[in-house]
């Protein structure tokens, strides 16, 4: 089965699953990025970044596909390439298109018709401002689409294969077709619009769900103060089949690389055209205020935090990835160490990229080295292996055995049943009983 050739630019967690799976449907596929040890792994047949299936993907299609640092070697085969470079914030808040705009300006001479895909997120108005910068070029032939990525990390390759949609918005009908024939063997719902609008909808469906996550916080939060169980609530309110189950999890709020920038560009684009995103503030200061609610039910168990010993379980801001952007994890050890505790840190595949990160934290190989004499644990990310952490022998290694479930992965009764003091998010606490003073108020965090 031999497929026409595809050019992607930028080889992350976006453009490598782009890659790999255009290659799996049958597709040559050029990939360049601009970041020579990235290239050398790869060409070496490692994958730089932890995602599950991955690695066996790109091994099993390594005829298919071809790894570089020359944009020129993109198109020499390939008509269509797909722009997957990164679009982290700015200091401001704006989404930073350095990447996109380096792309443009490295573009080859072009020949024959060729099209570019925008799969990055970029803010509403960024392929009106890609075209006018081509036709002003002379590269009026340059077609330009926008065809925004919903995978998850983690889920990454699943996602992208059994996608909920296909978001194809183009400027010429006949470019959109194109794009959309690609994604045909997929069989998924497309969507078919303007570019405006597919820029829209990536951005529109990432603050929702942020919104949804926000929205669930508080619920936990009232929950805390008034007795009722947030995941009991949650589960009532997700059968209705006007909510669904989905983002209703409480917990320490979002984080990673797409929807702290993604909410924080959509408030921004609204504020530069003049519009007052109010919900949006809101979201972003629940999330904010989520995070450090953490230090108040340790302080409530622990008293002072000044040289008690805290274990952080988990550092990536999700399970099955190694990705540490905007995690949770970075914020806490961060306040932790303000406090004057001493961190210590595990993560099954991220301590190596923690380290830059995380200085003033002791990184550990095992959960047990963690607990070892610690006065509290939190548990940041939901990784399988913390499953089974509840155990008398794990509550024994602790100084003083104080849970802090930071994403109600556990069972608060088998937890305590194991000799844990069990804290989680929106949930009925423990009776304190930890060391310190027992009955230091919680800070109120929102002065
Ligand atoms: N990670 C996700 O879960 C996810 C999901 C959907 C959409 N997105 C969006 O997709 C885009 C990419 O995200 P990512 O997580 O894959 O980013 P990433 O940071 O993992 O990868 C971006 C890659 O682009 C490379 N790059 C930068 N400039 C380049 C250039 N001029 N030419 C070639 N390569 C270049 C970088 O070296 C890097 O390897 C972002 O806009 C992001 O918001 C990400």
């Amino acid at each position: 089965m031999d497929r026409e050739p595809l050019g992607v630019i930028g080889a992350g967690w976006v453009g490598l699953v782009t890659a790999a799976c255009f290659a799996e449907l049958g597709h040559q596929v050029t990939v360049r990025d601009v970041l020579p040890e990235r290239i050398a792994e790869l060409e070496a047949g490692r994958v730089p970044i932890y995602e599950p299936g991955l690695a066996e993907l790109v091994n099993r299609n390594r005829e298919r596909l071809r790894f570089t640092l020359s944009i020129g070697d993109v198109f020499e085969d390939a008509r269509i390439a797909f722009v997957c470079v990164g679009t982290p914030a700015l200091y401001s808040g704006d989404a930073d298109l350095a990447a996109v705009w380096h792309v443009l300006d490295e573009l080859p001479e072009f020949e024959e018709r060729s099209i570019l895909v925008m799969k990055s997120t970029v803010p509403v108005g960024t392929g009106e401002k890609v075209r006018h910068e081509l036709d002003s070029r002379g590269l009026a032939h340059v077609g330009y689409v926008s065809n925004p990525e919903f995978l998850a990390e983690g889920t990454a390759v699943r996602d992208f294969t059994n996608p909920d949609r296909v978001v194809v918005g183009s400027f010429a009908e006949a470019d959109g077709d194109a794009v959309a024939a690609l994604y045909a063997p997929l069989d998924a719902p497309f969507v078919r619009t303007d570019i405006a609008s597919a820029e829209m909808i990536k951005l529109a469906s990432n603050a929702f769900l942020a919104t949804r996550i926000s929205f669930i916080n508080e619920i936990a939060n009232v929950c805390e103060v008034t007795g009722a169980d947030v995941v009991d609530v949650a589960r009532g309110m997700g059968l209705d089949h006007r909510l669904g189950p989905h983002f209703l999890r409480a917990g320490l709020g979002y984080g990673g690389s797409c929807f702290p920038k993604d909410v924080s560009a959509l408030k921004q684009l609204a504020g530069n055209s003049g519009y007052h995103f109010q919900l949006l503030n809101a979201v972003i200061e629940v999330n904010e205020l989520q995070k450090r609610r953490v230090i108040g039910k340790l302080t409530k168990h622990l008293g002072e935090l000044r040289g008690k010993t805290v274990a952080l379980l988990g550092l990536a801001f999700k399970p099955d990835t190694n990705d540490l952007r905007e995690a949770s994890s970075l914020v806490l050890a961060s306040r932790l160490l303000a406090e004057g505790a001493r961190v210590r840190a595990w993560d099954p595949v991220s301590l190596e990229d923690a380290r830059p990160l995380l200085r003033g934290a002791e990184l550990v190989e095992s959960v047990e080295d963690a607990l070892r004499d610690a006065d509290a644990a939190v548990l940041v990310t939901e990784w399988k292996e913390l499953r089974a952490l509840p155990t008398p022998g794990n509550a024994a290694l602790m100084r003083n055995a104080l849970l802090v479930d930071g994403r109600n992965m556990l069972d608060p009764d088998a937890a305590r049943a194991a000799g844990f003091a069990y804290e989680g998010i929106g949930r009925a606490s423990s009776v304190l009983r930890a060391v310190g003073e027992a009955d230091v108020p919680e800070p109120d965090l929102r002065a």
